[in-house]
């Protein structure tokens, strides 16, 4: 899945001590695979959609990014759920599962409904059976119709 395009990174984990808590593991470990290089306040709170965010990571891979198979999924998740947009109504169903914080079940009970009609609004999305709606109410900002 999302993290595939990650996978080819190889282990050279450097710790940039301090600079997170370590409340946050997945926020940890963006600190160390993507804050080598430069301060990560480069990203944080600029969402984008997941593809470009496969396009900035295939950039930063290339200039020398690099993390555990671990870091690089805690990478993928962080940013599936804290810094990128989805539209429920075009996106696949491993990026809504990612940004809405649900499982493949409830993603595809939203493919199935979105094809019989498209999502108008926040409310009815919330009426899909297992979606959270205070997942929703905090990451409504990323989510288009
Ligand atoms: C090996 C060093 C290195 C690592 C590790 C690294 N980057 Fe970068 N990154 C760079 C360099 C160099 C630039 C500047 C590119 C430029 O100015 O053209 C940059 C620029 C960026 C920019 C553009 C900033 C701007 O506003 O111009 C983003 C976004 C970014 N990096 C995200 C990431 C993410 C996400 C990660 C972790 C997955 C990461 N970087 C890890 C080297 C790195």
């Amino acid at each position: 899945m999302t993290a595939g395009c990650l996978a080819g990174w190889i282990a050279a984990a450097t710790v940039v001590a301090g600079t997170v808590s370590a409340a946050d593991p997945d926020l940890e470990a963006v600190q160390t695979v993507c804050g080598r290089c430069h301060t990560i306040a480069v990203f944080l709170d600029k969402p984008l959609a997941w593809d470009r965010w496969n396009d900035v990571f295939a950039d930063m891979t290339q200039r020398g990014a690099s993390g555990t198979d671990e870091q690089l999924e805690r990478v993928t998740t962080y940013f599936l759920e804290h810094l990128t947009f989805v539209n429920v109504n075009t996106s696949t169903a491993e990026e809504i599962a990612g940004v809405l914080g649900v499982g493949d079940d409830v993603a595809g009970a939203i493919i199935a409904s979105r094809q019989r009609q498209p999502f108008a609004n926040l409310a009815e999305l919330r009426a899909v059976p297992g979606v959270d709606p205070a997942t929703l109410e905090s990451r409504k900002s990323r989510i288009l119709f």
